[in-house]
Parts: structure tokens; C-alpha cells; sequence
């Protein structure tokens, strides 16, 4: 039997990410709406409130990075979910490193495993939140998780989160590939 529960804050679980814009200094802020939308291009979506710091750095630089939270940086990146770049210098308070993007003006989290530097290319007023959305200029992974050409994503253990139960987790076992209900039975 399944029981109803309420639809505010679903259990959805998707990963963790630092969002950086600027660069002098770079703002870090965590977020939780967040996904893939488009393949080619790559377009990425952040679900974000227009109060925030954030999104006023993103609006004036036309770019952001986004990077992959692993339990080595959770505690700061949780930090970072509390503290706005309205009020505070948070590059000196978040204990994270920055270095600079290739292709775009906000800096990366040199601790992150996995940096994605992204051009703003638009955005949707939903109600309490704007999906702000951007196309994957660059990816940055360490070299320790790339082998040949592919990245072990399993081995970065990305943190993954949900805004029903505000808990955190690491993904856990895998279970095959896109496909298995296409091969036959051995
Ligand atoms: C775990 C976690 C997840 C969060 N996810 C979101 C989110 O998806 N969207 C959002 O607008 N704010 C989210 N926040 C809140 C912002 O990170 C927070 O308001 C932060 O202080 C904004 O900083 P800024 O004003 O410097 O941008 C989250 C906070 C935490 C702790």
C-alpha cells in the first residue's frame, strides 16, 4: 500500500553543487535544483530564488561554474548554502581554493573533482524560483578520475541530496548500464 504524502519539498534526489560566479572575488553558493536539459549543446539548469547573491553575479558576468560536491568539501559547501555573498566575502570564509576558467570569467572550486564553466543563455520565471539555464562551455575533471577519455564517476562519489528530508548521501552500488533490458538472458 502507498500512503500520500505532501508535494511541497519533493523527494527528489539529484547532486549537490557549488555554483561560483565572479571572480573578485568569486561567490560560492550551494544548490539542489539542478540538472542536465539539453544535450547539444549542453545545457545545464540551476532552479534559483532571484533574491539570491548569485543570480545578481550571474546576470552581470553572463556566466557561472558548476561544481560537483564530494564528501571531502560538504562541510564547506554546506557553509556555503548559508551565508550570502550579500553579506559576506564567502571566498574567505568557505575554506575552498579557486582557480581561474579557461573559457569564462567566474572562477572554478579547485577542490571539486568536477567543473563545468557555463555561458548564461537564458532564463524562465517559474513561481518562487527562476530556472536559470546555461550551455557547458568546458568541463574540468582531475586527471586520477579520467581514463581514457571517460570520467569514473563512481570513484567521485558525488554527493547527492534532497530537499524532503535536507539529509545528504553518497550514490551507492551500481547496478549495470543503460541497456540491460536489451541484452538477452545468458
Ligand atoms: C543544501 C542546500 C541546497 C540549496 N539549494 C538551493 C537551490 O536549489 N536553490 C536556491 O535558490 N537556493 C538553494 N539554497 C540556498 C542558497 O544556497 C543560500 O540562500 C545561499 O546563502 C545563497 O547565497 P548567495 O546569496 O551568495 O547567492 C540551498 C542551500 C543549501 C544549504
Amino acid at each position: 500500500m502507498k500512503v500520500e504524502v505532501k508535494t511541497n519539498h519533493l523527494p527528489h534526489v539529484t547532486p549537490l553543487v557549488l555554483v561560483v560566479s565572479g571572480n573578485n572575488p568569486p561567490n560560492p553558493s550551494t544548490y539542489i535544483y539542478f540538472g542536465q536539459l539539453n544535450d547539444n549543446p549542453p545545457i545545464v539548469g540551476v532552479g534559483m530564488k532571484e533574491k539570491r547573491f548569485t543570480y545578481k553575479l550571474i546576470r552581470e558576468f553572463e556566466d557561472f561554474t558548476i561544481n560537483i560536491v564530494t564528501e571531502e568539501i560538504l562541510k564547506e559547501a554546506d557553509r556555503a548554502g548559508f551565508l550570502t555573498g550579500k553579506k559576506h566575502d564567502k571566498s574567505k570564509i568557505v575554506n575552498l581554493k579557486y582557480e581561474n576558467s579557461s573559457s569564462i570569467k567566474s572562477m572554478r572550486i579547485a577542490e571539486s573533482p568536477i567543473s563545468y564553466e557555463v555561458k548564461y543563455r537564458g532564463e524562465l520565471k517559474l513561481f518562487d524560483h527562476n530556472l536559470v539555464y546555461g550551455e557547458v562551455m568546458k568541463i574540468f575533471v582531475k586527471e586520477e578520475y579520467v581514463k581514457n577519455g571517460k570520467i569514473d564517476i563512481h570513484a567521485i562519489s558525488p554527493i547527492v541530496s534532497s530537499y524532503h528530508t535536507t539529509e545528504y548521501y553518497s550514490i551507492g552500488e551500481k547496478h549495470g548500464k543503460w541497456g540491460i533490458s536489451l541484452k538477452k538472458e545468458e
